[in-house]
């Protein structure tokens, strides 16, 4: 990884960390800012956090004098392009993809359409928009049961439901669609779920893959087994055969390109009973407390998270060069 010469020479980057925000997974971004500030290095950084929902004429206002900003925002307003289009607009640079990545990588259909082109295997699916109706038995001819019924713009699993029985559509896409006017319901794959994270710019690499077991009581990787202590059992590196690791960076990597993002990314997938790996999404600012799945993968590939904060913000500097 080329170290950007001023990054170097700077004595101390004076670094806006924004969190908080609007979104559903404001506690979630809230958690891991508290994480990041201790993890970056006060001899390289002064952090000067700003929260979107409060602070953003202060942002602007201070722009002239930072030298660039970590995006630790998830979801709507965060994760979307449009904090990526302000910082644009300001010439602040920022880790990771810029706006067209973000906004097309939030967005599952546009995603999973894009996948598609790429040859990249996904789960079969239908768009439901508010105020076109589609009857339940209309999906469940198409795509059969189950299926998982998404808001197309969510993360953290927010709105999102498992639907067993015909019975349980009209329920789930009602549920989905108070997060979001566009509603993805595809078809539920059984099997082993993985996540591959991949980091770099010219020199783009994939990290090892971590497993994910929900536990007990968890029909998915719903809010609850992803973020309460212990509900979930994750294995990093995963054991799975040479071949099939192989194939799922090579997807991630595949999405990464596909979605036009930059710097880095973690991709969700699950591997099929038959054996088939299929790309649900992929995130573009994966969660970021030390034990966050992207950094245990970092830590797995010899990547500390303190350094991989560093990373990102030499990335940022080379891929969104000060205006
Ligand atoms: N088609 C599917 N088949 C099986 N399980 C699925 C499917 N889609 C989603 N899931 C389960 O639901 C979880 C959340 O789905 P997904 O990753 O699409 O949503 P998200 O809310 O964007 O997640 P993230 O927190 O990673 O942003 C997955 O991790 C997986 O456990
Ligand atoms: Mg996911």
């Amino acid at each position: 990884m080329p170290d950007l010469p001023d990054f170097k020479k700077a004595s101390r980057l004076r670094l806006a960390l924004i969190c908080g925000g609007r979104s559903s997974e404001r506690e979630v971004s809230l958690a891991g800012a508290g994480e990041i500030r201790k993890a970056l290095d006060p001899a390289r950084y002064e952090v000067i956090t700003y929260d979107p929902a409060i602070d953003l004429e202060r942002l602007v206002k201070d722009a002239g004098k930072l030298d660039a900003a970590f995006i630790l925002l998830h979801g709507k307003f965060g994760e979307d392009g449009t904090i990526q289009g302000l910082l644009d607009l300001l010439g602040l640079p920022y880790q990771g993809s810029g706006v067209l990545g973000s906004a097309l990588a939030m967005d599952k259909h546009l995603s999973k359409t894009i996948y598609c082109q790429a040859g990249i295997p996904t789960p079969p699916w239908v768009l439901i928009e508010k105020g076109k109706k589609m009857s339940a038995k209309e999906i469940v001819s198409g795509l059969g049961l189950p299926v998982m019924v998404k808001p197309a713009s969510q993360g953290s699993s927010v709105g999102m439901s498992k639907v067993v029985d015909v019975s349980g559509m009209e329920g789930a896409v009602n549920e989905a669609l108070r997060w979001d006017e566009r509603v993805v319901i595809e078809v539920f794959m059984a099997g082993r779920e993985i996540t591959c994270g991949v980091l770099g710019l010219d020199d783009l690499a994939p990290l090892p893959i971590v497993e994910i077991c929900p536990g007990e009581g968890h029909g998915f990787f719903d809010y609850q087994a992803k973020y309460k202590k212990g509900a979930s059992r994750e294995i990093c590196p995963a054991v799975l055969p040479a071949e099939v690791t192989k194939k799922a960076q090579g997807l991630a990597l595949l999405a990464h390109k596909s979605l036009q993002l930059s710097g880095y990314s973690r991709t969700d997938m699950i591997i099929s009973d038959d054996g088939c790996i299929y790309v649900l999404e992929t995130n573009t600012v994966p969660g970021m407390t030390s034990t966050s799945l992207f950094p245990q993968e970092a830590m797995a590939a010899g990547i500390p998270f303190g350094r991989l904060l560093d990373r990102l913000m030499e990335m940022a500097l080379i891929a969104h060069p000060r205006a």
